[in-house]
């Protein structure tokens, strides 16, 4: 259910709520009082001025304050967090404000909340929206009774201290419908496998499609082997559940250019023939955490309506070990018509994808841009809450840099080693699935690149697992994703103006 949001002008201290958030701006680094906090700190006696001094609370980012209000004021419970300097403050700031301001709401258990911002902030509501519904977000439709959540955050009011802007009210509506689609990148995530696996998850991104009046199309195992994705076939022959290949696209008139994301969908990698030792690879549910934020990115692209055509790619298998399943030395055709010699099954992410990116050249884009939980080695380089990304050309690095400014997303691009590309030379086929042990990320991007062709072309390998959403403050879930979908749309909305 979406948060119910209200904005209006109003001060702190009208503000009634179970529990209010105040965020305040840093002024000069020393503790003081805000000005609009003056009637609150008379109303609780001067409390709120004292603990603001105890604490030395200068308004620094992050720095958060709480006390209890005893009922003096119209909320039971003050939060002070900090903004930092206002020329700092920009739409990643402010949503990952929201977002702590939501998440404080559910862990005191509040069903109302009441955020106050300052000055200058009344344009960036969307940012507002969003943070407040990314951060309200909890994974708990599998707890029953006693730890269910009995209460969660239900409606908001947000007060602003300047004039409201006339597009406020659809500021909110997109952020909450852009959010909404994050939420569900990472309710696809934490799905169980035993829930969701291709054919299930394919069901999820025609509903998805049908909702915001989108095209589909998706592609049965019969399908996949007519059209020659075999390396799809390779991977996803030894599961019980089939493969599916899903084609989301939105095509609206006049459009300025046209934009590909692909996703890995892997419901499941238990490593296959080559398996993988049994601790984590509970973790190896979120395989799929690609093509749930390139499906979830069709439900926002419906919310904000650019102009330009887009599409979304999932390549979707489960990588199990079975009579009938892929082997190490075994060589498979593609989509594109290169041979691969196959050296470890649980290198599976690579395959599925290039049939996927072959399939995108054929739309001829302008940008392919593909996303996939593709090797443990990058998280070893980044650690495991930042993505690394690679591009083609320079032009397209420089957008897609662009883009994650605006998101304020973790990622740190990486590069195209041509040196690396010795590794990837097969004796017996036109390509080997994987290189040694050093720069696994980079052949794993030397690889894709044989198969996203000459074109413009960005890959990230968005961290794993262990992943805790960024900006920090998004979520408590562990392995919830959702990671990279802020930056795809604004690569999006860029290519729109
Ligand atoms: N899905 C994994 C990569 C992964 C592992 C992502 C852990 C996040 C956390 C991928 O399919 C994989 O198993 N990659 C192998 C490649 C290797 C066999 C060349 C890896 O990284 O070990
Ligand atoms: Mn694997
Ligand atoms: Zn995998």
């Amino acid at each position: 259910m979406p948060l119910e949001i209200q904005v209006q002008t109003a001060q702190v201290h009208d503000l009634t709520a179970d529990i209010t958030v105040v965020g305040v701006l840093q002024t000069g680094g020393k503790a003081g009082l805000a000005p609009a906090l003056k009637s609150v700190d008379a109303a609780l006696g001067g409390a709120l001025a004292k603990l603001v001094a105890k604490e030395e609370f200068t308004g620094k980012r992050d720095q958060t304050i709480a006390l209890s209000t005893l009922g003096r004021i119209g909320t039971d419970k003050l939060v002070l967090i900090g903004l930092g300097e206002k020329r700092a403050l920009g739409a990643p700031e402010v949503r990952t404000f929201a977002a702590k301001a939501a998440r404080t709401a559910n862990l005191e258990k509040a069903m109302t909340l009441a955020v106050s911002l300052p000055v200058g902030v009344e344009g960036e509501l969307r940012a507002v929206a969003e943070g407040l519904e990314l951060g309200a977000y909890r994974f708990s439709r599998y707890l029953t009774g006693d730890r269910k959540p009995k209460r969660s955050l239900a409606s908001v009011t947000i007060g602003v201290a300047g004039r409201l802007k006339p597009n406020a009210k659809a500021a909110l509506a997109v952020g909450q419908r852009v959010a909404a689609a994050v939420n569900l990148s990472r309710d696809l995530s934490n799905e169980p496998p035993n829930v969701l696996y291709p054919e299930s998850f394919a069901a999820a991104a025609e509903k998805l499609a049908k909702e915001n009046g989108l095209h589909v199309q998706v592609f049965d195992f019969k399908e996949i082997r007519r059209r020659g994705m075999k390396l799809i076939d390779a991977v996803g022959r030894g599961s019980s559940r089939e493969p599916r290949f899903v084609h989301i696209s939105y095509t609206p008139k006049g459009a300025k250019r046209k934009l590909v994301f692909v996703g890995k969908g892997i419901t499941f990698d238990t490593g296959g023939i080559s398996i993988k030792p049994a601790a984590g690879m509970g973790d190896m549910k979120h395989d799929m955490s690609g093509a749930a934020n390139v499906v979830a990115l069709m439900a926002a692209v419906a919310a904000v309506k650019p102009k330009v055509e887009v599409h979304a790619i999932a390549s979707l298998a489960e990588n199990m070990p079975d009579g009938n399943a892929y082997r190490p030395g075994d060589i498979w055709g593609s989509l594109d018509g290169k041979t691969v010699e196959i050296v470890n099954t649980d290198a599976e992410g690579r395959l599925v994808l290039a049939d996927a990116l072959a399939y995108a050249r054929t739309l001829t884009p302008d940008l392919i841009v593909d996303n996939a939980t593709l090797t443990g080695a990058c998280m070893v380089a980044l650690g495991a809450s930042c993505s690394g990304w690679y591009a083609s050309h320079e032009d397209a690095a420089r957008e897609f840099a662009a883009a994650i400014k605006d998101s304020g997303e973790s990622m740190w691009r990486m590069p195209l080693l041509e040196d690396l590309r010795e590794q990837i030379k097969s004796e017996v086929a036109d390509v080997k699935q994987t290189g040694d042990r050093y720069g696994g990320s980079i052949t794993a991007a030397l690889f894709l690149r044989e198969f996203a062709g000459p074109g413009r072309w960005v890959h990230c390998d968005i961290a794993g697992p262990a992943s805790l959403d960024r900006p920090s403050g998004w979520s408590q879930t562990k392995g919830a994703t959702g990671h990279a979908v802020l930056t795809f749309l604004s690569l999006i909305e860029r290519s729109s103006r």
